[in-house]
């Protein structure tokens, strides 16, 4: 790398390179790397030949000072997935697209604190303090006692943040920050990487808690947030389908807790609001369920979700069927079709194949291969599954069913729900009100759905 030369930074992945070229060498990425001052904070020296350093002071693991209690927010869905709370002294950074109301919620988490006795701090560097406090008199936040600032230079937030004393703070975007020791634009990754840096410092050291708000861009803009994700303690992942009111927060990354907890929020008029049985929401419950639907019951985090699979096998009018899903892996789908030709008979070649999550939900459990394999076939052989029945296993290559985790919950839920019936493992047991079809293979289950033979 050039000493205090110009080095050339690439914007996607963060590689920095001695020359410029068209294409980033580490990532492969075109028209990415800009030149980038690297520059020692103003009055540093450059180190001395042979300098050393004062040695390390060595702990114990036991003995350490209690932990300080966590910042209950009382945004419910916020605290799960924060792993119960907001850990002080720590840095969280919340990922998502423009518009997806990573504001939104973070205004609402602030207020709610704030109304806790927590002290609070919004600060944005992309609306104006009116603007803020114009969007929190709409979602009746107006009486909290949060501290607005309007800032975007990180000199100024980090001295402001010496001055007063807060437990929580929201800086509202890391790529609107700019520090004066460094002369790339703001939202370039040296910029973001700067200023994550010296607030997650600021955060360890005063014990306060930093909530950064990343948006994650577009191939070609400006560096997304995934530059700082090492530096953080916690990365939560905002995430919503165009078109549909539900948001569901989800840990990417967490030193405190778990990573597959899930919140979900329902987008309104007066912001977002916290849905406690994500079940009912996702499930479609008015009318009849056709043939090619399935009722997954699903594990999100902690919480059962009851989700439905939607399916449509069509004959193909073109010479290479088409395959499209949502909310599901279409590798998946891909091995699903091959295992139900080769271990059941039943062939897709010639047909298209479309598959569908109700709700704007992204399933990732491998137990739902059955609820979908179940879908599909109802489809393909014209046969609805009993309406009040619920389907999960996780399939093999070998077409076996295989057990998954938590089927009692998994039932449970069915159960509070109205479901009667449940089609998975062959090791699957009945009661609380359920009746089981357990199936070993899925050539089983097939016949099971294909026959209408439930018992
Ligand atoms: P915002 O929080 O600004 O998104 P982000 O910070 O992730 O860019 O939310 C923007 C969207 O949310 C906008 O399209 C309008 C919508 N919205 C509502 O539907 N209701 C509301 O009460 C608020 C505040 C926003
Ligand atoms: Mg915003």
């Amino acid at each position: 790398m050039a000493r205090d030369g110009a080095a050339y930074v690439c914007q996607a992945c963060g590689s920095v390179q001695t020359k410029w070229s068209g294409q980033c060498p580490g990532c492969g990425a075109w028209n990415t790397l800009a030149e980038e001052v690297q520059s020692r904070p103003p009055g540093a020296l450059a180190p001395a030949r042979g300098a050393r350093g004062r040695g390390l002071a060595f702990e114990g693991l036991q003995d350490a000072t209690p932990a300080p209690p966590r910042i209950i927010t009382g945004v419910d869905e916020f605290d799960r997935v924060c792993g119960g709370g907001v850990v002080p002294g720590s840095a969280i950074l919340l990922g998502g697209d423009p518009g997806v109301g990573k504001s939104t919620l973070l205004l609402q988490v602030a207020a709610a604190a704030a109304g806790r006795g927590a002290a609070c701090a919004y600060i944005s560097g992309e609306e104006a303090v009116e603007q803020v406090r114009a969007r929190a008199q709409r979602m009746g936040l107006a009486q909290a006692p949060v501290k607005l600032a309007a800032e975007t230079a990180l000199r100024e937030i980090l001295e402001g943040l010496k001055r007063d004393r807060f437990d929580l703070v929201i800086i509202d975007s890391i790529q609107t920050l700019w520090s004066d020791a460094h002369e790339a634009a703001p939202g370039s990754v040296t910029q973001v990487r700067a200023a994550a840096g010296e607030l997650v410092r600021l955060a360890k050291k005063r014990g306060v808690a930093v909530i950064l708000v990343g948006h994650v861009t577009k191939e070609g803009a400006i560096a997304g947030p995934r530059v700082i994700e090492h530096m953080v303690d916690a990365v939560l992942a905002f995430e919503g389908e165009r078109g549909y009111p539900f948001r569901i927060l989800r840990g990417a990354k967490n030193r405190f807790g778990a990573t597959d907890e899930i919140g979900v929020f329902e987008m309104g008029d007066a912001g977002l609001a916290e849905v406690k049985n994500p079940s009912a929401l996702f499930l479609n419950t008015a009318g009849e369920r056709a043939a090619g639907a399935a009722v997954f019951a699903g594990i999100e985090g902690s919480r059962p979700v009851l989700v439905e699979f939607q399916a449509l096998v069509a004959p193909s009018a073109y010479g290479t069927p088409r395959r499209a899903v949502v909310g599901w892996d279409s590798g998946r789908l891909a091995m699903l079709l091959a295992v139900l030709e080769a271990r059941c008979g039943l062939g897709f070649g010639d047909r298209d194949v479309y598959l569908n999550v109700a709700g704007g939900l992204r399933i990732t459990e491998p137990a739902a291969d059955l609820a979908a394999a179940a879908a599909l076939v109802s489809s393909a052989l014209d046969q609805a599954l009993p309406q009040d029945c619920v389907v999960f296993g996780e399939i093999s290559l070998s077409g076996e069913v295989r057990s998954v985790s938590r089927m009692d919950s998994r039932l449970k839920e069915a159960a509070k729900l109205g479901f009667r019936r449940a089609l998975g493992p062959a090791d699957l047991e009945g009661g609380g009100g359920m009746a089981v079809s357990g199936a070993g293979r899925l050539a089983e289950a097939v016949r099971r759905i294909g026959e209408a033979q439930w018992d």
